[in-house]
């Protein structure tokens, strides 16, 4: 999955030479998944035209605070709720000291008093600007602030001379958002080992065909990779998908229940919190054909058998882990979901309703859950990317953990 699939990112650009690699810089942040809105100063219009962006982007581009259009329905305050997080590249010293000191007086610095989004800035300037006191107590203080900088770089600048203060590649500039965005927003789960199941598993019937379902995988990995991103230490079984983990999770590729089982218990005995994500095939063959099955007959039946519960089997040990289920169900979905989790004697269970035919769980980019425990009472995580859903979830998690 692109690692800003559906982030919402407004991209300032003040005027600098360096506002044309921002064209490029928006491309890029588009092609990993993120929806880019952009807001030109009036310096940056004088380098580059906005229909540029509105080309790239497919969205207007926003220049004026006083924009009677857009005002009527405050759009200002509109946009800057629009967003996951602001993004000025290039930051010109001028928009530097202009957000550090709280200056309202143009789209942009409007845009960044009225947020509580995380601020990312790319300065480019000259190097004696970028090393000027002031510019550098303005850094300080909006560092201070929580702003995190991204660059600038060091080399050959557009005014001929050579130092500090150019501002960053496009590609160089997406890879640090890209981190800040994963970056833990807390350790909450430091310390904790924890053990998840992702996928779906493939039940063969003969050496070229087999049973399963639609699960991508894509709810489990944004756990695992929330949960490391949160200090955890994770372990992540994963049914047959072409998905990406992130490189502090611990892989282990399965194909069938079984192997996942056999990896689920290979692994168990060190961890503190097992999350049973897998749509785990309930059925499997009773005997797997060792050549392809020949379409000699109209009809053909398959005697399947039971497959192990995974999640069952984990609860059942003496010494277990906290057991957090997932229930997929298409009808009474508390009901069926406090089935589940006192049949397999979990203590939470985050239910989907994956019945609904406009906002479908299984591959989709998407999630709302309802999640219960074995006392009264519940709560529910609203509809959101699997991203943002996965740590809800975990956060909730935490709480149960520290009443346990
Ligand atoms: O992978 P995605 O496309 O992102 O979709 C996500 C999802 C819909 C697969 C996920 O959110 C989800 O609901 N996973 C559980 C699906 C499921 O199999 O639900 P269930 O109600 O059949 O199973 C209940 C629980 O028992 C689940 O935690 C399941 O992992 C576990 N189980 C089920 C059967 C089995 N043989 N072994 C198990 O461990």
């Amino acid at each position: 999955m692109p690692a800003l699939t559906n982030k919402k990112i407004l991209l300032g650009i003040s005027g600098g030479i360096a506002a044309y690699k921002s064209a490029i810089l928006a491309r890029r942040l588009i092609d990993e998944g993120a929806s880019v809105k952009v807001v030109m100063t009036s310096g940056a219009q004088a380098f580059i035209q906005p229909l540029t962006f509105q080309a790239l982007t497919g969205n207007p581009v926003h220049t004026d605070l006083l924009d009677p259009a857009a005002e009527a329905a405050m759009g200002h305050i509109e946009l800057a709720r629009w967003a996951d997080c602001i993004l000025i590249a290039p930051a010109t010293a001028n928009t530097l000291a202009r957000i550090a000191h709280g200056m309202s007086d143009d789209l942009l610095s409007t845009l960044c008093l009225a947020t509580d989004a995380p601020l990312y800035v790319a300065p480019a300037m000259n190097r004696l600007m970028w090393n000027n006191p002031a510019t550098t107590a303005n850094c300080q203080t909006l560092a201070a602030r929580g702003v995190q900088f991204f660059g600038p770089g060091t080399g050959f600048q557009a005014c001929g001379e050579t130092g500090s203060g150019r501002m960053l590649e496009p590609e160089e500039i997406r890879d640090a958002l890209i981190h800040a965005l994963n970056a833990p927003t807390n350790d909450a789960l430091a310390g904790k080992r924890i053990l998840i199941t992702a996928g779906p598993t493939r039940e063969a019937i003969d050496p070229v065909r087999y049973l399963s379902n639609h699960s991508s995988g894509k709810m489990g990995f944004a756990i695992a990779d929330a949960a490391a991103s949160m200090g955890a230490t994770v372990t992540l079984v994963a049914g047959p998908v072409s998905l990406q983990a992130s490189a502090d999770v611990k892989r282990i590729d399965v194909t069938s229940a079984d192997d996942m089982l056999s990896a689920v218990m290979g692994e168990v005995s060190d961890n503190d919190v097992f999350i049973s994500v897998a749509a785990v095939a309930d059925y499997r063959l009773e005997q797997v054909m060792d050549q392809k099955i020949k379409k000699s007959a109209d009809t053909m039946q398959l005697s399947l058998v039971r497959n192990p519960d995974i999640l069952k089997s984990v609860s059942s040990l003496p010494n277990r882990p906290f057991c957090l289920g997932f229930a997929a169900e298409t009808e009474n979905v508390e009901v069926h979901a406090r089935g589940k989790l006192k049949n397999k004697h979990l203590d939470m269970i985050a239910a989907n309703n994956v019945g609904q035919k406009d906002s479908p769980v299984f591959g989709s980019d998407t999630n709302a859950l309802d999640v219960y425990w074995p006392e009264d009472g519940h709560s529910s995580i609203e509809s959101g990317s699997k991203q943002d859903v996965a740590k809800a979830l975990l956060e909730l998690l935490t709480k149960r953990l520290k009443n346990d």
